[in-house]
């Protein structure tokens, strides 16, 4: 039996900016438990609802040096979905709006709250054989354990695990005031360790000093080792070749379930798709105000607004995509540009184009659900969970063939009557668009291969099922 504490930046339900917060979220619920005791720790930020919030059982309080100052640092704790999640308070760092905000004042917030958990611990009751660490938020947890907590009876055993989510994201600071902040001597301070271009970064000091690293598919455990997608860590990843590896991310099938969805109306599944999926298309045809019309070929996006995501090559080709027998729905939020690039062709092609620029999970089940195709021409991709939930929701992936995209779509083959969805290898706009009017002819002019491959997605497994049994495989040998 292992003793696994997750800690991280993010969790569904308590909070979500991105696909982080389901993996923690739900990866935790799907281990034996006879293997894995696993709970989760994060900030007990003021933008959590207030209905768990008010859940959350007060359980001790210290204080901490950081930044040359005494900092409060609450302990909550609670149970939901059967899984016992910790929190740290400290209404200086965790108050406003979002979870984060600039750099600057990041590289702050998560110094304190890498410190103030490791210090945490010990008052838990729940004695951690592992600690999984996800992302940049966290990096300095195997740091702060190697330096101060290692030398302690209590801490000495602790073995780290660092996932990688984006490679994009690392944390990287002025050197001088990452000294300061974080208190950790010069030694920490070189290029071998926390130095990255002169300046400091998280989350190779995270990889540097966890006993193992992980990222979320194979294909993207073997991108980061290119200068392309290395995020000018290549170097690093390809020394640390031999300790990495690509563990395919899941969804939480009884979250994203089209039989028992109540924030879907017309529930479905893989025998009934054929008869009930098209009503959602209307009621959302209808919500949105878009030609309502059960044969018009609908593909959605739900994203976060952002270059990863390959929304320049939409850009490009909008106007040859947004014909008559095509409808289009956004759902995110994030650059601008890209907000108002929606919001443009909402404007000029209002009947066939909805943007709808915020974040809503409601919303964002009924895409899924309501949807003939999903768009995601990633420009790289670490797993993607939302090709995933289109999966599961019958709504074929057309997508970039990266990363995780890479790993779970299956090209369509009408010769070998194959496939799960479309893909494309280069990231270029004209071939993008090229598949998606092949997924448009295939849809409109033949119809039975359609829903075969609609059939073959809804009947691929993207449940945790297979990659907790990896992650409970990769504790047991640490
Ligand atoms: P990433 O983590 O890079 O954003 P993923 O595909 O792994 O990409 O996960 C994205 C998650 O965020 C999915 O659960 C998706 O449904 C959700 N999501 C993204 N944008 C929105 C939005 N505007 N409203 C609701 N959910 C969203
Ligand atoms: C990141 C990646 C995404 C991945 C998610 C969860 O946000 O961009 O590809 O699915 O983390 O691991």
């Amino acid at each position: 039996m292992k003793n696994v504490l997750f800690i991280a930046s993010e969790a569904v339900p308590f909070i979500k900016t991105g696909g982080l917060a389901d993996v923690v979220g739900s990866l935790p619920k799907y281990f034996d438990n006879e293997e894995v005791d696993a709970r989760v720790l994060i900030p007990k930020y003021t933008c959590i609802p207030w209905e768990l919030r008010q859940q959350m059982v007060y359980k001790t309080h210290f204080y901490i040096d950081l930044a040359w100052r005494s900092q409060y640092v609450g302990v909550f704790e609670m149970e939901y979905d059967g899984v016992t999640y910790y929190f740290i308070d400290n209404e200086f760092y965790f108050g406003g709006p979002k979870p984060y905000s600039w750099i600057h004042e990041d590289i702050e917030k998560f110094a304190f709250f890498c410190k103030a958990a490791l210090s945490a611990i010990p008052v838990l009751g729940f004695k951690p054989d592992i600690i999984h660490c996800h992302d940049w938020q966290t990096g300095l947890i195997p740091v702060y354990l190697h330096e101060r907590f290692a030398q302690g009876e209590f801490y000495k055993d602790i073995k780290t695990v660092m996932t990688i989510h984006n490679l994009k994201f690392q944390g990287i600071w002025d050197l001088k005031k990452v000294k300061d902040i974080t208190g950790l001597a010069d030694y920490y301070f070189t290029p071998d360790k926390l130095e990255f271009n002169d300046d400091a970064n998280y989350l190779k000091g995270g990889i540097v000093y966890s006993d193992k690293v992980t990222t979320v598919s194979p294909s993207y455990a073997e991108e980061i080792k290119t200068p392309f997608y290395g995020e000018n860590l290549d170097g690093l990843m390809n020394a640390k070749a031999n300790n990495l590896v690509g563990i395919l991310n899941g969804i939480d099938y009884e979250a994203y379930d089209p039989k028992t969805d109540k924030r879907i109306k017309h529930n479905y599944d893989q025998v009934t798709f054929r008869k009930e999926k098209y009503k959602n298309k209307l009621d959302l045809q209808k919500e949105l105000g878009l030609v309502e019309d059960k044969n018009k070929f609908m593909i959605g996006i739900v994203s976060r607004l952002t270059d990863q995501k390959g929304l320049d090559l939409i850009a490009y080709v909008m106007d040859n995509l947004c014909s008559d027998d095509v409808e289009l729905v956004v759902l995110g939020t994030g650059d601008e540009k890209y907000e108002n690039m929606f919001r443009h062709y909402d404007w000029k092609y209002n009947s066939n184009v909805s943007a709808n620029i915020y974040y809503s999970e409601d919303m964002s089940h009924k895409v899924y659900a309501a949807c003939d195709a999903f768009l995601m021409p990633s420009l790289f991709e670490p797993c993607g969970l939302s090709q995933l939930m289109a999966l599961r929701y019958g709504t074929v992936p057309i997508v970039r063939e990266t990363g995780g995209l890479k790993d779970t779509v299956e090209a369509y083959n009408e010769y070998e009557n194959k496939g799960t969805g479309f893909s494309f290898a280069n990231y270029n706009a004209d071939e993008m668009l090229y598949i998606i009017n092949y997924a448009k002819d295939v849809y409109y002019n033949h119809k039975r291969e359609w829903n075969k491959i609609v059939d073959r997605g809804m009947l691929t497994d993207f449940s945790w099922k297979t990659s907790a049994k990896k992650y409970e495989d990769l504790y047991k040998n640490l």
